[in-house]
């Protein structure tokens, strides 16, 4: 079988990447990046010379290249991860988010539509529902659920849900989505929350906690989403939503202190600042779908998950610290520059 993966040098991609890459070695594994800002080709250092992984840099918004690339390569699953991802960027910019989330996606169903592929995924996130009440803890996402977001991001996410869900009716496209909550794990940008407390608690630099703290999370380890979406590729039914999630909700106050207590660090960096724009106050998933269904169940509890992710950051300083300095982004100029020399 032949993959595309695209946005696998991000954060869920690029586990994804190494999780399918050292599972099914007789795939053949192709990870399609633009390497904006948070594409980060360190992350896949591990499987770099692997031969079932081959990297591609590209723009999946562009229709010519896109096209060109299905023709040639004759993909059987595309899995669809590559997106601008934060909330934060997504109200001081939105048009990117257009551009990315929704065009890249639409581009990416046309090429699927044209070439045709066993399964077209799209990785989506749980924040298309909108957020549930603080006081209503009895609440749930379920795949039910109507869209109803807040923030471009959301926006944009959902509407790409909403194509993928056209290509499924119109064309009888064999599609899925998953809708996963919260992300953390090894390799996360550190513009998101869990990262950026730990980079910033351990150079003692004051945490930037939004509004009061009070908002509510669903915390999933990623290698539980990753595990998640593979079952679906491969098991899940054309034409249908699942959502992930592991009853792991915090709030982000709770989150910051554990980051402190577990690093030695005093609660007094935490620095209350003003509230996100629209800030969703909380978001809780029902993951029946995927445990009556599919047999998926997640490996880590928060409390598990959170611990051995803050050693992970503690053991792998350097790659973080490139993204801090910037040195990062060098690395495809780099890593290209030695490989033409070398031939
Ligand atoms: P990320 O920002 O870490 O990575 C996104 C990747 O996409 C980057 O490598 C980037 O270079 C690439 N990319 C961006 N624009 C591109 C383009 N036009 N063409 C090709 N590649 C492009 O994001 P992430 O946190 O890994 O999220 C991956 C996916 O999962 C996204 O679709 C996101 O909406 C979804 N999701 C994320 C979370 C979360 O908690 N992080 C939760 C649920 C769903
Ligand atoms: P984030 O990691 O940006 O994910 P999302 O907005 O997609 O849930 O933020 C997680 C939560 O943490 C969210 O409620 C916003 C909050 N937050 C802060 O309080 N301070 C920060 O510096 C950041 C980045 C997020």
């Amino acid at each position: 079988m032949k993959l595309l993966v695209t946005g696998g040098a991000g954060f869920i991609g690029g586990n994804f990447v190494h999780y399918m890459v050292e599972k099914y070695p007789e795939d053949e594994i192709i990870n399609l990046d633009l390497l904006t800002y948070a594409g980060n080709l360190e992350t896949l250092k591990p499987v770099e010379d692997k031969a079932n992984y081959r990297f591609i840099r590209g723009d999946i918004a562009d229709r010519s290249f896109i096209m060109n690339l299905f023709e040639t390569e004759k993909f059987d699953i595309v899995i669809n991860f590559a997106a601008e991802s934060h909330v934060d960027r997504s109200i001081a910019d939105p048009g990117i988010f257009v551009q990315t989330n929704v065009m890249g996606t639409v581009v990416l169903l046309d090429a699927c539509r044209t070439y045709g592929v066993k399964r077209f995924h799209q990785v989506s996130t749980d924040e298309v529902y909108g957020d549930l009440p603080l006081d209503r803890p009895d609440l749930f996402f379920t795949e039910e659920t109507p869209l109803h977001t807040s923030s471009p991001y959301s926006s944009s996410k959902a509407s790409a849900d909403l194509f993928v869900m056209a290509y499924y009716r119109t064309y009888g496209l064999p599609v899925t989505i998953s809708r996963c909550s919260n992300n953390y794990g090894p390799y996360q940008f550190p513009e998101k929350l869990i990262p950026l407390m730990i980079s910033r608690a351990l150079a003692d630099e004051k945490l930037p906690v939004y509004g009061k703290g009070e908002n509510v999370r669903d915390w999933l380890h990623v290698l539980d989403h990753c595990i998640a979406i593979d079952l679906i590729v491969r098991k899940g039914k054309e034409g249908e939503t699942y959502n992930i999630g592991g009853h792991n909700e915090r709030t982000n106050l709770e989150v910051v202190k554990t980051i402190l207590q577990a690093l030695g660090k005093p609660e007094s960096l935490i620095e209350y600042v003003a509230d996100r724009p629209g800030h969703d106050r909380r978001y809780a998933i029902d993951p029946k779908k995927m445990e009556t269904e599919l047999g998926w169940k997640p490996i880590y509890t928060f409390d598990t998950g959170i611990v051995e992710t803050i050693e992970w950051y503690l053991n792998n300083q350097e790659w973080w610290q490139h993204i801090l300095s910037g040195e990062y982004q060098n690395y495809f100029d780099n890593m290209y520059a030695n490989r033409l020399k070398q031939s």
